[in-house]
């Protein structure tokens, strides 16, 4: 039977909870579709950083990559200074394994509460390609004369050609495989003249020389938000860069009904590449091991870890898990503690619907 090898990083707070679900769900659905999925738990996280000072070490990048990807719940702890394990942590697994694409679909599900007034599920069905590998995310920069009246910050967002043209590519790809074929570019062009310039000629070379059949459109950052809460159905495929994408995907998290929903990917679409796959919520500590967290977020996710290792057939039987038991009813509310059920029932109901 054919088996894939799966890093687990169930980090901290409700994140091991989760996970918990989300390997029910996928265990599930892999014994339906003739597969296996062979997993190996790694600690890293808040806990570990306070008894070892070790965030991520170099040893543990090396070991990711005899993987086929890596399914995390969340990472994140109150005595921890923010800033610490998320650059250690996130920021370093996307860098070091060069997860260049973040994406982040944003779909509001059936009897989803959500925010925008009279919005149905066939209004909202986009998905985000948020470049991650670049722009000010880099660290590039400093500052002067620290703490003197003359103290002066830069922090620079730079692309190259290559880095632009190897997401775009991913998102005209994506765009080719869905019914509307449109693709949007959210930047800044009328301001950050030098990177937008950069990525609008990139988007349009790209676009009539290679993907004449996709609709090309584009939209400036601040506008896209609003275009995101007025017209949500204008959107199918947005692509941007990676602070822009950042900002609008938490907007799309709660168009879509919030962080309980909500799940992203860290891809590295590169024959070989090491993807990685989470909720974006966060660690939510304050409901640990209550059994009322969401793992509706995590499901997805591990769906989307599915897809990208080339199951396709399981990850849609996740998503329509999810699907199945919100048009169902049972499922009161997607906030914690409020869902009218727990979260390892919020799991067997996923699970048992996704291999009906
Ligand atoms: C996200 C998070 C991260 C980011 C942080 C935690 C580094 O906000 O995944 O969106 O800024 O990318
Ligand atoms: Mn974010």
């Amino acid at each position: 039977m054919k088996s894939y090898e799966i890093a687990v990083v169930p980090g901290d707070g409700t994140g091991g909870e989760v996970v918990a679900e989300g390997m029910k769900v996928l265990n599930a659905v892999a014994n339906a579709e003739g597969f296996t999925l062979r997993t190996q738990t790694f600690d890293f996280g808040g806990e570990r950083y306070k008894r070892t000072g070790e965030t991520l070490p170099d040893s543990a990048i090396e070991e990711f990559k005899k993987f086929k990807a890596i399914y995390l719940g969340a990472i994140g702890h109150p005595d921890v200074k923010p800033g610490i394990l998320e650059l250690g942590i996130l920021l370093k697994m996307r860098f070091s394994l060069d997860q260049y694409i973040n994406l982040r679909p944003v779909k509001l599900f059936p009897n989803v509460d959500c925010p925008l007034k009279d919005r149905k599920p066939e209004d909202i069905d986009f998905v985000v390609v948020r470049e991650n590998s670049g722009g000010i995310y880099t660290g590039l920069g400093g500052i002067e004369n620290k703490g003197l009246p003359q103290e002066c910050a830069i922090q620079i967002m730079k692309y190259t050609r290559a880095q632009v043209d190897r997401c775009l590519k991913y998102a005209f790809e994506l765009t080719m495989k869905r019914k509307r074929k449109k693709l949007t570019l959210c930047h800044k062009t009328n301001v950050l003249i030098h990177c937008g310039d950069l990525w609008m000629r990139a988007f349009e070379e790209m676009g009539t020389k290679k993907y004449p059949e996709v609709t090309r459109d584009y939209a400036h950052v601040d506008a896209t938000t609003m275009w995101m809460v007025k017209n949500p159905e204008f959107f199918d495929v947005i692509v941007t860069e990676n602070l822009m994408g950042d900002i609008i995907t938490d907007l799309g998290a709660q168009i879509q009904g919030g962080m309980g929903i909500a799940a992203g990917g860290n891809i590295n679409p590169d024959p070989g590449g090491v993807s990685m796959f989470e909720p974006i919520g966060g660690s939510a500590p304050k409901y640990t091991g209550l059994n009322v967290i969401n793992p509706m977020a995590a499901i997805l996710a591990g769906g989307m870890m599915l897809d990208a290792i080339g199951e396709a057939k399981a990850a849609s039987r996740v998503e329509n898990g999810v699907f199945k038991a919100l048009a169902s009813g049972k499922i009161k509310s997607l906030s914690a503690g409020k869902m009218g059920m727990g979260t390892r029932e919020v799991g067997d109901l996923i699970a048992k619907l996704a291999v009906d």
